[in-house]
């Protein structure tokens, strides 16, 4: 059997180009080789979110996104991990066997208390157990993350030992699969693409919003005037030529040196460049948008496939705890 590969993403709406660049797109090309679940991570979100009321509308369009780049519902399980409540139960046998040591000293929890200092709240300490609780809950081998998940993937690994220790071999120790990703910067060029920055290029949005946005991109901040020569490998924009203008890069490189090519020139190619590997998929979300009960009626789906896994680990796991 080919190795199962999972990964969680909460759930925060309408995806833009950093999401695609940095995740979508690996967990489309690992179906081709893996057996592949991925799921929204509600309960996740709930760590840090205290308004609720966006949670249905953002899975959707979450949904709906991974749909139209691509993720195939028939293979892959897609799934909203609240769906599958044995992650609840497996995530509290996972606690008694967590030092709460581990957990404060991770650098994302500091991170988090940093963020939110009112709001350090019991599931926010938990939050790597859970995490760990979704992985084993399907026997996960491969983790396809970003480089910030590494000590929770390194904690997963830490937990499955020891469970296995206590109670048996009954979970899979899983590995991390780092990818090579870009960094995707905002318009701004200074900060990662973040929807909280409001520095992001939607995947849906309109071709006309699309041109706007990449025109408004800062660019190599010491070329002050279109005669001044410019420094491709500082540029935000240039970054993205390498991507989506893989016919013109090379030239793109030595006009900006010798200033042939203006800031605003280049950024007019490469906003229609990416106005035009955008429509097959702005054509897809369209036709999935016709139909909400089919993006819905693919999460009904996938809880269904991902509860008669989990429930057979849980029925293992039960079983190896000695639970009467
Ligand atoms: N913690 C991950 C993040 O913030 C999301 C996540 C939850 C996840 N469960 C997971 C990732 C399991 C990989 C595997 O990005």
């Amino acid at each position: 059997m080919s190795k199962r590969v999972f990964s969680g993403a909460r759930p925060t709406g309408r995806q833009h180009l950093g999401n695609y660049l940095g995740a979508i797109k690996n967990y489309v090309a690992l179906q081709t080789e893996y057996q592949c679940i991925y799921s929204i991570v509600d309960y996740h979100a709930l760590t840090t979110l205290r308004d609720t009321s966006e949670l249905r509308h953002n899975t959707y369009e979450m949904v709906l996104d991974w749909l139209a780049a691509g993720i195939d519902p028939k293979g892959t399980i897609v799934y909203v991990q609240s769906h599958v409540p044995q992650v609840t139960e497996l995530h509290l046998l996972l606690s008694m066997v967590t030092p709460l040591g581990k957990l404060t000293r991770l650098p994302t929890f500091k991170e988090k208390i940093q963020q939110q200092p009112d709001n350090v709240n019991y599931g926010l300490v938990g939050y790597p157990v859970l995490m760990a609780a979704d992985i084993t809950l399907y026997k996960a081998d491969l983790i396809p993350v970003g480089a910030d998940q590494l000590p929770h993937l390194e904690f997963t690994r830490e937990i499955v030992r020891t469970f296995n220790h206590h109670f048996g071999d009954v979970l899979v120790e899983p590995q991390a699969r780092l990818t090579e990703i870009p960094r995707v910067m905002g318009l701004d060029g200074v900060n990662k693409m973040s929807k909280s920055l409001n520095n992001h290029i939607e995947l849906a949005a309109p071709p006309d919003a699309i041109r706007k946005q990449v025109m408004s991109m800062v660019t190599d901040p010491a070329r002050k005037y279109r005669r001044d020569p410019g420094h491709p490998e500082v540029c935000n924009v240039f970054a993205m030529h390498k991507i989506y203008s893989p016919d013109d890069v090379e030239r793109i490189e030595g006009e900006c040196r010798n200033a042939g090519i203006g800031c605003v020139q280049c950024k007019q190619l490469y906003a229609e460049h990416l106005v035009a590997a955008l429509a097959p998929f702005q054509e897809r979300r369209a036709a999935w948008a016709k139909e909400p009960d089919a993006v819905w009626d693919v999460l009904a789906d996938g809880a269904r496939r991902a509860t008669e896994i989990a429930a057979q680990t849980i029925a293992e796991v039960r079983e190896a705890v000695q639970l009467p």
